[in-house]
């Protein structure tokens, strides 16, 4: 980490005139039908950085991916909304690129003023950005780098992605950590350093197969790892308990068992549930133990008594992650787990960081104090990462 260098070194060169290409994820949930940002915490995020190169004069270039579109162009996930709600926070307007490496985009970055911004359209508009093949992704990473002198990283939520404008574009410029990106890896370096004791982590969220990884490398380090969500009924069923039509990964049962057997009474299951007769805010609901789920219901939120039990834990800790909500907190009557949980972790005298994606929505959607937590992180499949010890593509490129 030492080897990183900062948007502060950047800043001593002087940026004043030069093109500064800013990496960002910018990634914000829309509404699926007014198109709508619900969630801007990904915008505010930059905000330091941004107004740090507009300060000092730079002509800042900031580029993104939103979505999962196929490397071609499509209307539902354009950045122009971003583009606006990006200016409002700025107090500035972004001039808003309507390609990313075309006509539109070089004449926007040609025209740029000293501390104007200006917002490429969607990186994932094109092939390359994604491209499994080199050569493909570095022809793409050549015509973004000729938007830059300079480019900085401050995509946390992008740094597992080898990717053309995270992976290739730091080896063709001056590059540095930007301030989100820095303050990221610190807060989790923390965690996998030497967390002070007793150290908690909370796992929710749907798959267990897509927290596996997590889980094997937070085995030995943690003191309590607690369990809820969807795939807590994968770990209930491999305690031979029935779940009814609760979401279960048949393949990953055993793999459970496994991991049951070897936490030494490490993992926290939940001991009630809320089950309902259908996936639906609506749906007729109660709260049953685990050892009582009808076969015809399934379960969409931990109940009061888990709560109760996974709270206990949490006021003895001193070091929480928590990644994944406890139920489905969109729906009114399945999202007291979650909010139980991150109330419990407000509440705790301890140092507390909020991994990514959801669980940060989640915060914000539930109207808690975000400044309760020490850290949210930005990044979802990034800060599990992290917490893997996987080398991150963006990382390490900026370390080269
Ligand atoms: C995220 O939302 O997790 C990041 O923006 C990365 O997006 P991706 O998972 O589509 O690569
Ligand atoms: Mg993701």
């Amino acid at each position: 980490m030492s080897a990183l260098r900062t948007l502060d070194d950047l800043l001593a060169e002087g940026v004043s005139g030069r093109r500064v290409l800013v990496r960002a994820d910018l990634n914000v949930p829309l509404d699926k039908q007014s198109g709508a940002i619900t969630d801007d915490g990904r915008i505010r995020a930059v905000l330091p950085t941004l107004g740090a190169l507009v300060e000092a004069g730079a002509k800042v270039v900031v580029c993104s991916h939103l979505g999962r579109p196929k490397g071609a162009p499509d209307p539902q996930f354009s950045l122009s909304p971003v583009a606006g709600r990006l200016g409002e926070l700025l107090g500035a307007p972004v001039r808003f690129a309507t390609d990313t490496v075309g006509d539109s985009a070089r004449s926007t970055v040609a025209d740029l003023a000293d501390g104007q911004v200006a917002l490429l359209e969607n990186l994932r508009f094109n092939a390359g950005e994604t491209s499994k093949d080199e050569a493909e992704r570095g022809a793409f990473a050549d015509q973004l780098a000729a938007f830059g002198d300079a480019y900085v990283d401050d995509a946390f939520g992008a740094v597992h992605r080898k990717h053309a404008s995270v992976y290739d574009v730091p080896a063709r410029l001056p590059h540095v950590a930007g301030r989100l990106v820095l303050r990221e890896v610190e807060v989790l370096s923390k965690l996998t350093s030497e967390p002070e004791r007793p150290y908690v982590v909370v796992l929710g969220g749907s798959k267990v197969s897509d927290k596996l990884a997590v889980i094997e490398a937070l085995l030995p380090t943690v003191d309590r790892l607690l369990i809820g969500g969807g795939m807590c009924f994968t770990f209930l069923k491999a305690q031979g308990l029935e779940v009814g039509t609760s979401l279960l990964e048949k393949d990953m049962v055993e793999t459970c068992r496994n991991l049951l057997e070897r936490a030494d009474g490490k993992i926290m299951l939940p001991v009630d549930v809320v089950v309902a007769d259908a996936f639906a805010p609506d749906a007729a609901h109660d709260t049953v133990r685990v050892d009582g789920i009808p076969s015809h219901r399934l379960g969409l939120d931990v109940g009061p008594e888990t709560v109760a039990g996974f709270a206990a834990a949490l006021s003895q800790a001193k070091t929480i992650f928590w990644n994944g909500p406890m139920g489905v907190f969109e729906m009114a009557a399945f999202a007291a787990g979650t909010r139980g949980i991150a109330e419990a972790i407000t509440k705790a005298d301890a140092f507390s960081v909020v991994g990514g994606g959801d669980s940060a929505a989640a915060v914000r959607a539930l109207g808690l104090d975000e400044s309760s937590f020490g850290h949210i992180s930005t990044g979802g499949g990034a800060s599990l990462e992290y917490l893997e010890g996987k080398t991150l593509p963006g990382i390490a490129a900026l370390e080269n």
